[in-house]
């Protein structure tokens, strides 16, 4: 598959998706919207693709969505472009690989969504993080008015929302919005890194443990536990539970395969 918007490698199981559109700081036109769902689908599809690392080209994540291409749109269009962007960014976050938002700027408005859409966030110290919508006379609408609340709190969630300011990768650290903070030039390889240990690890149990957080959070908590219960009973049936009990009492590293 060929983009226009965005770059897709493979090295070592590792898919990375490169936002690049870097002369628009990367804003989500509808073009790079298709890309990216097109993308994370063949993340997804392909055997030979473990986990997927989001980054993007230039000074920017993504500056947000295209606001020229807002700017025109009735009220119809923006509810069926708020809902085709947010089944785009629910692939990230179902996705049953991993998925890491490699944060090397700006993530405003779409961009910090996109960025909560993903299951691990690491941010560059250059990373800055908003929901500026209100400043345009909009909410935001590819589920940042959900997410942000549910990763940092109804508070925060709401400060960042009424205000529209902008966060540096610090304060997005402290209230809990990224998992951690490393330097400009440390940023991909400490991404990688992490999504290697994770691939060293059981395929089916990993895409199981983001299902069961993913579907749980969501549930009152005996019907989550409940789900929980029932993903650990059916990985009592796989080889890789097999082997990697086998492999920890024989005090060797274990080799899965993910059936
Ligand atoms: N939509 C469309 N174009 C955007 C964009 C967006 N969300 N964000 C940036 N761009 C474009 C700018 O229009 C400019 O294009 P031009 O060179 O053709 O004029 C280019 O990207 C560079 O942006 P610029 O504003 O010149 O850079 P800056 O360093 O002065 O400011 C930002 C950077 C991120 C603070 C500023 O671009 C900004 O506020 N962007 C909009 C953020 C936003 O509101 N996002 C939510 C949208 S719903």
């Amino acid at each position: 598959m060929s983009y226009a918007l965005l770059t897709f490698q493979v090295a070592d199981r590792i898919a990375t998706i490169t936002v690049n559109r870097p002369d628009k700081l990367n804003a989500l036109n509808d073009a790079l919207m298709a890309e990216l769902g097109l993308a994370m689908a063949e993340a997804v599809a392909r055997s030979d693709v473990r986990a997927v690392l989001l980054t993007g080209a230039g000074r920017a994540f993504v500056a947000g969505a295209d606001i020229g291409e807002l700017v025109d749109q009735t009220a119809v269009e923006g509810k069926a472009r708020a809902e085709r962007g947010q089944r785009t960014f629910r692939q990230f976050e179902t996705s049953p690989k991993p998925t890491l938002a490699a944060v090397n700027g700006f993530a405003l408005g779409g961009g910090c969504e996109l960025a909560m859409a993903c299951h691990i966030r690491i941010a560059s110290e250059k990373a800055r993080f908003g929901q500026p919508e209100v400043k345009l006379g909009i909410v935001p609408g590819y589920g940042g008015s959900q997410r942000l609340p549910r990763l940092v709190g109804k508070g925060r969630a709401l400060e960042l929302l009424l205000t529209g300011d902008m966060i540096d990768a610090t304060e997005a650290h402290r209230i809990g919005l990224v998992n951690r903070v490393v330097s400009a030039e440390s940023l991909i390889e400490t991404s990688r890194a992490m999504l290697t240990t994770m691939l060293a690890h059981g395929p089916l149990a990993i895409a199981q443990c983001i299902e069961a957080v993913d579907r749980g959070l969501d549930m009152g908590l005996d019907d989550a536990i409940a789900l929980e219960a029932s993903y650990f009973g059916m990985l009592s049936a796989t080889a890789d539970k097999a082997e990697g009990m086998r492999a920890f009492l024989e005090k060797r590293a274990a080799t899965f395969t993910g059936t």
